[in-house]
């Protein structure tokens, strides 16, 4: 069973992915867009006047948040320190920002925000509800939480070739209605993407170059890997010599009553 990858483990992977991540994570930055196009839709008339992102790694989410003009100041997280260089150009001669490194679940939270978000980030969190509680307790009243998130059925080819625990914070529908109950639901979309990749090898090299193989068990000695690609060519093939790989995300935004 795979346990929650350590802070140092994930952070190394996404430090290792930081130079491809934009080049290879084109579903992240849909992703990312939907979410700021939700986040624009779901504003207050003033709009937001302070928003909180995590895990904004190259900064997806802050540039489509930028361009909507969404916030007056922000505060920005990553767990790693490497990711300010990566947002700053976003914010060039614009003062009210502010970027703070490490893991969102240990960062002290200032109080008052109207907007807390984040793409692509909340399922590397060990203990999602207390995360929650301590966001929505950092939003003002009619503040909005908007998150983008993966279920179970995320990466479904790797769950099924490789099983046991993803190690990751992957949660359906329903959880995120249970866990979001004392907020008031503004929107619940599920999807799910399927790519089309050349190999089972490009898939792992895909998961490298975007920094998600933290937690992946991959059988690594030859013997194990012409297996796994042996059964993942023949249990998902796309139908033009390659195979899947079906993205799962799911987006919620919720107000604070
Ligand atoms: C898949 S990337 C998503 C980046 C960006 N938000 C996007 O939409 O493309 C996940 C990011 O979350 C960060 N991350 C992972 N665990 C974190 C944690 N506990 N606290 C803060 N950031 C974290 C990683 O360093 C990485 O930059």
């Amino acid at each position: 069973m795979t346990e929650h990858a350590p802070h140092p483990k994930i952070g190394a992977h996404f430090r290792r992915a930081l130079a491809s991540y934009t080049a290879d994570a084109g579903v992240q930055a849909q992703i990312a867009t939907g979410l700021a196009q939700a986040i624009a839709a779901a504003s207050p008339a003033q709009g937001y006047r302070t928003g909180f992102e995590f895990g904004c790694g190259t900064g997806f989410l802050t540039r489509a948040l930028r361009d909507r003009n969404c916030c007056s100041n922000w505060l920005i997280n990553d767990l790693l320190p490497e990711a300010q260089a990566q947002i700053a150009p976003l914010f060039a001669g614009h003062r009210a920002w502010e970027f703070r490194a490490g893991a969102v679940e240990k960062m002290e939270l200032p109080q008052g925000f109207d907007l807390i978000t984040a793409a692509s980030a909340v399922q590397w969190v060990r203990d999602v509800p207390a995360l929650l509680a301590r966001l929505t307790g950092a939003l003002t009243s009619g503040g909005v939480l908007a998150l983008s998130s993966f279920t179970p059925r995320h990466f479904v080819e790797l769950r099924t070739l490789v099983p046991g625990n993803s190690g990751m914070s992957y949660h359906g529908a329903q959880d995120w209605q249970r866990m979001l109950a004392a907020l008031n639901l503004l929107e619940l979309r599920a999807a799910e993407q399927v790519l089309r990749i050349a190999s089972p090898r490009e898939v792992l090299l895909h998961l490298r170059r975007t920094g998600v193989n933290a937690t992946a068990q991959v059988p690594w000695s030859r013997g194990h890997l012409s297996a796994f690609e042996q059964a993942y060519r023949a249990q998902f093939p796309d139908g033009a010599g390659g195979v899947t790989l079906t993205y799962a995300p799911i987006r919620v935004l919720a107000r604070r009553r």
